[in-house]
């Protein structure tokens, strides 16, 4: 079956390059065969995040999440890949990192830290029309 080439943004978020834990997310990307595209280190300012998680705004956790995103630097990847949106996602985990499968980024290295907002580690696309909105933001 031939599947389409895909483009996905993900990012390492503030908790994942503060634990030190960009190489070992990079690891298991690279592992699995995706080819990173383009990769940098961003400090996000508060305009570019609200547009980034537009669909929360207006959320209990969106003014938390906004904060956490802002509270160190990020790494943002371009990533690519056949089916590299849902395959990044598989990779990932679901979002509650107490809950994500062990084997994922976010179950094998993340936790509940008792905050105000899940610190889970990594952000990926969710869909094409997210992907080509999300990378025209972050590059
Ligand atoms: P992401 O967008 O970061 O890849 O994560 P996701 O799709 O798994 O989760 P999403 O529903 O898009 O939520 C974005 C981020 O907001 C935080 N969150 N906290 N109920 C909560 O406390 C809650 N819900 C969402 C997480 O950091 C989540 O990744
Ligand atoms: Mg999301």
């Amino acid at each position: 079956m031939s599947t389409p080439v895909e483009e996905t943004l993900v990012l390492v978020k503030p908790d994942g390059v503060a634990r030190q834990l960009t190489g070992e997310i990079l690891r298991r990307i690279e592992a699995k065969g995706y080819v990173i595209v383009d990769l940098k280190m961003v400090q996000a300012d508060r305009g570019l995040l609200e547009q980034h998680y537009e669909e929360h705004q207006g959320k209990p956790f969106f003014e938390p999440l906004v904060e956490f995103m802002l509270s160190g630097p990020i790494v943002a990847i371009r990533l690519q890949g056949n089916r590299v949106i849902e395959g990044f996602r598989s990779l990932a985990g679901t979002t509650d990192p107490t809950t994500a499968a062990p084997g994922t980024i976010r179950g094998d290295l993340g936790r509940d830290w008792g905050l105000k907002v899940a610190q889970n580690l990594v952000h990926g696309s969710d869909s094409p029309e997210s992907s080509s909105r999300e990378l025209a933001l972050w590059f």
